[in-house]
């Protein structure tokens, strides 16, 4: 069964231009914070991951991301006067670093859409963290443009890229990227990556009840064995334009069922605090982890808050920290920067901004009625990233 919409008018709140100041007690020399890779916020949670977003365009229009009805030719993207340039988004990562990021993604939008992404990719590269060890430096991708940049990505040092890929079969995923890009094409571009030596590669397929679920298991199968990570991503209550439903929302608990009928999994432990998947390694015929085999994640964002160690930022295309992927509001770092900020400047409002920081917003929709968000207006994926 595939998906078919209704046009419908959707109230957009375009909240792009809201900001919040950057508090003011950063500037005041007798409470500097100076970057020393130690920071946490006010829940104790450090600050470990750092995702841009290079773009707020995308070629694809999925519709839990970014509606056709409302993302039309019409849309007001941002200018691009508006976006941070390399050099400003190499200078905010810098000091990101230095307060103890380790990981850092490229997201969108469609991160492969920026022009000369590879420039940027490469001054990201030479950045060194706190221990002086290279970045976890890496990129989400819908893969269609993947077949033809791989290379060079690789070449400026890029590490890995994740991929998002919603069903295999031809029809299904035409529908779902609602732009009728075939599937063939972003396999190639996965085969390309393998080839490319950017791996583990990872790839992220959002389930959607009543739209993709008959697609879990093929993809388990195509997957296994290849050394390529699956994760099953419920579909999450993002923004405001997606009409987000509870009732389409498969539990990560019915995923791992469905494909352990068939395919028996057992589960793995963390292998970093505060990630996002819980994984699931197939199973040999003595019940033990088939390391050939591989394992899968499973992304609870609904069922199962993971906000408790929650060590992620995000930096808007137009230069704005948001504190959660459901913040209504980011604090203006590209204002700081193009009015000259110093470096110990900027270190120190970030330090500030991320000790101020309480957001825990997937555990509080949780705490909530099961078929509500919290009502408070959220920003867009594809602004903010993934
Ligand atoms: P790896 O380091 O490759 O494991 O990446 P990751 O899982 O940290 O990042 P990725 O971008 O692949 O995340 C996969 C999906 O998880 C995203 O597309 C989102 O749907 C969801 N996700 C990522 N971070 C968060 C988060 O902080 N909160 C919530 N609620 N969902 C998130
Ligand atoms: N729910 C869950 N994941 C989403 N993504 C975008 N919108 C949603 C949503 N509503 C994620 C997917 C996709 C990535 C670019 O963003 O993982 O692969
Ligand atoms: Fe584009 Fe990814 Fe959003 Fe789909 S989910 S519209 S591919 S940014
Ligand atoms: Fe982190 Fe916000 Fe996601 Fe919770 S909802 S895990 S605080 S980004």
């Amino acid at each position: 069964m595939t998906e078919r919409h209704t046009p419908r008018i959707v109230p957009l709140v375009d909240l792009r231009s809201a900001s919040l100041r950057p508090p003011a007690e950063a500037a005041s020399a007798s409470s500097r914070i100076a970057a020393n890779g130690l920071l946490s916020d006010a829940l104790g949670r450090p600050l470990r991951d750092l995702r841009i977003s290079v773009t707020d365009r995308c070629n694809f229009r999925c519709n839990y991301c970014m509606p056709k009805e409302v993302f039309d030719k019409d849309y007001a993207y941002l200018p691009h006067a508006d976006l941070l340039s390399f050099e400003e988004i190499t200078r905010v990562a810098k000091t990101f670093v230095a307060h103890g990021v380790q990981k850092i993604r490229l997201t969108g939008g469609e991160p492969l859409l920026r022009k000369n992404i590879e420039l940027l990719i490469e001054q990201l590269a030479s950045l060194r963290t706190v221990e002086g060890r290279p970045l976890d430096l890496t990129l989400t991708t819908n893969g269609s443009l993947l077949a033809r940049k791989a290379r060079a990505l690789k070449a400026a040092g890029l590490q890995r890229v994740t991929v998002s890929l919603d069903g295999l079969d031809d029809a299904v995923f035409r529908s779902m990227n609602d732009v009728d890009f075939p599937v063939a094409d972003v396999l190639a571009g996965i085969e390309a990556a393998r080839d490319a030596g950017l791996g583990p590669i990872k790839i992220n397929m959002v389930v959607k009840r009543g739209t993709n679920e008959h697609e879990i298991l093929p993809m388990a199968r195509r997957f296994k064995g290849t050394g390529m990570v699956l994760r099953f991503i419920e579909y999450m209550d993002v923004g405001a334009t997606n009409s987000w439903r509870m009732n389409e929302v498969l539990p990560s608990a019915e995923v791992v069922k469905l494909i352990h009928a068939d395919l028996p999994l057992v589960q793995l432990e963390p292998s970093n605090p505060g990630e996002t998947a819980e994984r699931w390694g197939y199973a040999d015929a003595s019940g033990n982890h088939d390391k050939a085999a591989g394992e899968i994640g499973v992304i609870s964002s609904v069922t199962q808050a993971f906000c408790g160690d929650c060590n992620r930022a995000r930096l808007s295309t137009e230069g704005k920290l948001y504190l959660c992927l459901f913040a209504a509001q980011g604090y203006d770092l590209r204002s700081l920067i193009r009015d000259g900020a110093s470096e110990a400047d900027l270190a120190s409002t970030i330090g500030h901004i991320w000790q101020g920081r309480a957001d825990r917003y997937s555990e509080l929709r949780s705490e909530m009625k099961p078929d509500t968000g919290t009502g408070l207006r959220r920003v867009e994926m594809s602004y903010i990233g993934g």
